[in-house]
């Protein structure tokens, strides 16, 4: 293990370094551009249960696992799990994959942001003209004509057209100016973040400071806190909210395995990791302050100026808001040529780390696993990457991008890939290692109990969304491939095509030589150990696994089974218990479980998961929860006032607890504290 940490390679030039990079991939145009929409379109408020159950419970758990697998091993993703064993390095490729996918999109946003940016610019030297800029309902018009059409030149259907030669030049230059960020390595990346992290913060305050003291601010908060609690009923609710939580951590496609990897040995990673998920949350939820504070102000100064705007009537949700909303309700507010300046710069600097950092990663993988250099890669990638994207910048493209996105996002893409990082490294691997090497150089432990959460827990709750989804999926009304009348629905085949394609391609990859070749002696010579309660397990996991297909099958039928529900729970729940004591017992320094009993955990584990998503299932199909949106009101509701001073004291007691542990633990060095490995 120890020899692993000796190779040299590049580090972060401090800990704020790191931080602010990892923060810097995290806090991008996920928390400003999508998790308001995605609040606003899932119940308001009411999102916030799955968001923080995702973040909290699953997320910030998971960015430990990340952390400490990219430290330990010291190589990006498919690397590091190669590292684990030969044939999980697919795992690693299969979420590079999906991060190379998201980077032929992701920076298209930016372009967008781009151009709005310039547009400000040119507004605040002519006098505060801006292109979007109306008055009343036909001005809500006139902004989306502007984005929808003049700018996008935008067609409905997915037929492409042309190229909007605009968005293709202001591409290029993001392209570029992600390259240039990257292009010399960390040492960089950790100076640009000093500047890319800190400035959009302090703008996203003055931003939201701004929004809350103009008057009519409270009515717009009425649409961001008032929660709906019968979206929570809904399959797409939870898988967005967790798909939104792992695309904002920017976890399972392979940045915080990368940039751990690039961590000095001696770096904290458990503090590390909850600073950085407080700070993703804190961010997301500024910027929902910010943009339904300033929207509630327009919809008081239009009604003032006796041109009347609800909120409702031009936050009509989707990728939209930042494009068409937020611009709208800046021009009717004083210095909105400024403020769009502002909140349009704010947006290029979230987004452009978040951007090369999911480049980097993807570089990383590549050089990692085949040695070539850098600075050859990172063109041809920067080209192909490019190239791809256009077909976001034509007519039909920002179809394609929502369509591509929503895949990638969400159950079927990096909500999959997360689970399959669990269930692999909790049952295939060796999660304690993992979390002793994180102890060992962190400010606060891990307990066993952290094992449990990666091993059973988050797998038991993301296989329970991957199924209850897949079936929403699947057995929806005017289907899902094809439509009533039996034509493929476009879009979907391709989203779907490419979420079987990346699977595929991280097998062929995984089977090329590489480069690196791991030492992986010390677990070879383990002698196996626990066959016979292994095959017990791994038999019951088998029968249950069965069960939960047939159940599945009477489900998609429109028929319950409940007692075979609950035998199917009986025997996932034994398999499960057995395995861990198994691997528990035997997992030890010079022995290891038996291969029975690792499958019968992980088959086990996703049947529990199973289990759950059927429950669900039956349950929300006989119960609709009442809609209880206040949507329309214009005052935030006792609830939502109990949810605001939730999340602020979540925030305020998280971050003071993190720091509270730096600073115990630094007091605590200066008194020659040491690490387990130097000893
Ligand atoms: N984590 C990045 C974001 O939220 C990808 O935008």
């Amino acid at each position: 293990m120890a020899n692993l940490l000796e190779e040299q390679r590049e580090t972060w030039n401090t800990r704020s370094g790191f931080i602010l990079a990892a923060i810097g991939s995290a806090v991008g145009l996920g928390n400003l551009w999508k998790f308001p929409y995605m609040l606003y379109d899932n119940g308001g408020a009411a999102f916030l249960i799955p968001y923080i159950i995702a973040m909290f419970l699953v997320g910030i758990p998971m960015l430990i696992l990340e952390f400490s697998m990219g430290h330990f091993t010291q190589r990006a993703a498919p690397d590091a799990f190669a590292h684990a064993h030969k044939r999980l390095e697919f795992v690693g490729w299969w979420g590079t994959i999906l991060g190379f996918v998201i980077v032929t999109f992701y920076p298209v946003i930016l372009a967008y942001c781009f151009s709005f940016l310039l547009y400000s610019v040119e507004g605040i030297f002519n006098g505060g003209q801006l292109p979007w800029a109306g008055k009343g309902l036909e001005g809500v018009q006139q902004a989306k004509d502007f984005f929808y059409k003049d700018y996008l030149g935008h067609s409905e259907g997915y037929s492409l057209g042309s190229l909007r030669l605009e968005v293709v030049l202001m591409l290029t230059i993001t392209w570029a100016a992600m390259y240039l960020c990257i292009f010399k390595g960390v040492k960089l990346v950790d100076k640009i973040v000093r500047f890319t992290v800190l400035l959009p913060w302090l703008m996203l305050v003055v931003l939201a400071v701004n929004g809350l003291m103009l008057p009519g601010s409270i009515k717009g908060l009425a649409y961001y806190l008032n929660p709906d609690w019968s979206q929570l009923a809904k399959a797409t609710t939870w898988q967005y909210a967790f798909g939104q939580a792992f695309f904002s951590l920017s976890l399972a496609f392979g940045v915080m395995i990368t940039y751990a990897s690039f961590l000095h040995r001696k770096g904290d990673i458990n503090n590390n990791a909850a600073v950085i998920g407080l700070a993703d949350f804190a961010t997301s939820f500024l910027a929902g302050l910010a943009i339904f504070a300033t929207l509630g102000a327009m919809s008081y100064a239009t009604a003032a100026a006796g041109n009347p705007v609800s909120v409702q009537e031009v936050a009509s949700g989707g990728p939209g808001l930042a494009f068409v909303a937020f611009p709208y309700a800046l021009a009717q507010l004083p210095g909105s040529a400024w403020w769009s300046f502002i909140f349009f710069f704010t947006l290029v600097t979230l987004g452009i780390d978040s951007a090369f950092s999911i480049t980097e990663s993807v570089l990383a993988g590549i050089v990692d696993k085949t040695g070539w250099r850098r600075s050859i890669v990172l063109p041809i990638m920067s080209f192909v990457g490019l190239s791809i994207g256009l077909v976001y910048v034509t007519r039909g493209g920002l179809n394609w991008l929502g369509n591509v996105a929503s895949f990638i996002d969400g159950t079927w893409g990096i909500g999959f890939v997360g689970l399959l990082e669990c269930v692999v490294l909790g049952w295939f691997w060796r999660v304690d290692w993992l979390r002793k090497h994180a102890n060992s150089r962190s400010e606060w432990k891990l307990g066993i109990w952290w094992d449990y959460l990666i091993r059973i827990f988050i797998p038991v709750i993301l296989g329970s969304l991957v199924v209850w989804s897949f079936y929403d999926d699947l057995t929806r009304q005017g289907g899902f491939l094809k439509n009533a009348s039996g034509n493929w629905i476009l879009p979907n085949c391709v989203g779907i095509s490419i979420m079987f394609f990346a699977p595929v391609a991280a097998i062929l990859l995984s089977f090329v030589k590489s480069f690196y070749q791991p030492d992986r002696s010390a677990q070879n010579t383990q002698l196996a150990k626990g066959q016979n309660g292994g095959v017990v397990a791994f038999v019951l996991s088998v029968v249950s696994a069965v069960m939960l297909l047939i159940l599945f099958r009477l489900a998609v039928l429109g028929r319950e089974m409940k007692i075979l529900l609950w035998i199917l729970l009986v025997l996932a729940a034994v398999s499960v218990v057995l395995s861990s004591y198994l691997l528990q017992r035997y997992n030890t320094a010079t022995t290891r479980a038996s291969w029975f009993a690792r499958w019968a955990g992980m088959i086990g584990t996703l049947d529990l998961g199973g289990f759950l998503a059927l429950c669900l299932i039956y349950f929300t199909k006989q119960k609709q929860l009442p809609k209880t949106a206040a949507s329309g009101a214009d005052e935030l509701t006792a609830t939502a006032y109990v949810i605001l001073t939730v999340i602020i004291l979540l925030i305020v007691s998280g971050f003071g607890w993190c720091f509270y542990r730096a600073l115990s633990s630094a007091k605590r060095r200066d008194e020659g504290m040491q690490y387990p490995d130097e000893e």
